[in-house]
């Protein structure tokens, strides 16, 4: 049977031109792909320095530039907190590359929190898991346990979600976000890490010599190397040790499963603070805390969990030779000294008085002017 009239022409139409129908099928599929809402996100293949190393972005939230420019607004949004007065940005300045130059942090209590608060920068390498004992396994989990705190932002989520819905401004960007306008914890929480994702802090003096843009002085070049070594007494070898815990010192430390919290001696046994343990439930983990990224360091002070030392030359002190020893004290800071042991247990490095100047020097090329002036990141709300 011959098929009707005109499918037979049709076909013969399609039969004759069927080059030019093919291409113009595919220039069409190809306009498609380059229509703005397929364009992919600059943001999906930002660049990131080589010697960062690998990093993965959670497939339930891909990095899109709708979703940090929320997540930029939360991150200032003083309606996230119960008195209006508090957002994420009062504890993590960026001027302070992201903390906020207090022991302990202030938010709508003013009751101080528990701990210093954290640098935030680079999150995408490093531990995947946040705060310093460890206890969120993902900064969109980490990112709405600040506004609960009762300390910090005191906000119920559910209050949360209901203001920020009541800001004419919300809607359309979690709209343009997530392609619909309601609101939901769960929204916050992806916006929130994409912002903070983006954080990424690569401008350093020590990143432009690792670039060969520029040189290190004698000084600074005498400080990396002790940073880098393990000393060793026996045969001479003087070092710092700082890279035995520090090793991803540009971000932050080892990115696998709790590998990158240690106890660095701080406190003895009376008087050692659970850290690790009280996530893991596991005895050997009493007293580790997260080993912090030394990016912009010289902006971070005051150091440590509790802000307990105000500049880097006490940071150093500590190191050199006020080390306290403890069951769970690491065991390669234990026996790292660059004097050989005299009867006992040596703790210390003992370095001389250039050395940790060098050290200092070093840790000081660590200082990104860029991060904290960048436009990129700072308050978009005005
Ligand atoms: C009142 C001060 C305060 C506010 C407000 C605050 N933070 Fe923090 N932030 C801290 C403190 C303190 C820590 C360390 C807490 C701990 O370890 O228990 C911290 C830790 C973090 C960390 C962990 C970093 C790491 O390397 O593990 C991230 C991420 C973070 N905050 C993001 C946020 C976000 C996002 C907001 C807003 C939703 C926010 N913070 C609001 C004080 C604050
Ligand atoms: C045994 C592992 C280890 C070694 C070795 C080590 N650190 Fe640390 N460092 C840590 C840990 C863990 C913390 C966080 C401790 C805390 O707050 O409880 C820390 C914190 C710091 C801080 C404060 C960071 C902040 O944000 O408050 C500085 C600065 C620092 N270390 C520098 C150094 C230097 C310099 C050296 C070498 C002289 C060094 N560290 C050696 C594990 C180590």
């Amino acid at each position: 049977m011959q098929p009707p009239k005109e499918i037979s022409e049709l076909l013969h139409f399609v039969m004759n031109h069927r080059i030019i129908i093919l291409f113009s099928v595919f220039f069409w599929l190809l306009s498609q792909c380059n229509s703005p809402e397929n364009q992919p996100s600059p943001l999906n293949d930002f660049q990131a320095p080589f010697y960062y190393g690998v990093f993965d972005l959670p497939e339930e939230n891909p990095l899109t530039a709708e979703g940090v420019a929320l997540g930029r607004m939360l991150f200032y949004e003083t309606s996230l907190s119960s008195n209006n007065q508090v957002s994420c940005a009062t504890c993590h300045q960026q001027e302070k590359a992201f903390t906020d130059g207090r022991a302990f942090a202030i938010g709508v209590s003013g009751k101080p929190t528990s701990k210093s608060s954290m640098p935030l920068n680079n999150l995408l390498w490093g531990p995947k898991h946040f705060f310093w004992d460890g206890r969120a396994s993902n900064l969109e989990e980490q990112s709405l346990i600040p506004i609960q705190n009762p300390d910090e932002m005191g906000l119920e989520i559910e209050e949360a979600v209901e203001k920020l819905g009541q800001l004419p401004i919300y809607p359309p960007l979690f709209k343009a976000a997530f392609g619909t306008d309601e609101i939901t914890p769960s929204k916050i929480a992806m916006a929130l890490a994409s912002f903070q994702r983006i954080l990424i802090s690569q401008n350093s003096k020590y990143d432009k010599y690792l670039r060969g843009e520029t040189e290190l002085s004698k000084e600074e070049l005498l400080g990396k190397e002790l940073f880098m070594t393990h000393p060793d007494a026996s045969v001479g070898l003087r070092g710092g040790n700082c890279a035995d815990c520090h090793s991803q010192f540009l971000t932050s430390g080892f990115a696998t499963g709790y590998d990158g919290f240690k106890n660095n001696g701080l406190d003895n046994d009376e008087n050692l603070e659970g850290g690790l343990a009280y996530v893991t439930g596991k005895e050997s983990d009493w007293g580790k805390f997260k080993v912090p990224s030394l990016r912009n360091i010289a902006l971070t002070a005051p150091y440590m969990h509790d802000g307990r030392f105000k500049t880097l030359e006490e940071v150093i002190d500590h190191y050199d030779h006020q080390i306290k020893d403890s069951k769970t004290l690491d065991p390669l800071m234990r026996e790292a000294s660059n004097q050989k042991p005299v009867g006992g247990k040596e703790s210390g490095f003992h370095l001389t008085a250039d050395e940790k100047k060098a050290i200092l020097m070093f840790l000081q090329t660590l200082t990104d002017e860029d991060f904290i002036t960048n436009k990129d990141f700072n308050d978009p709300h005005h």
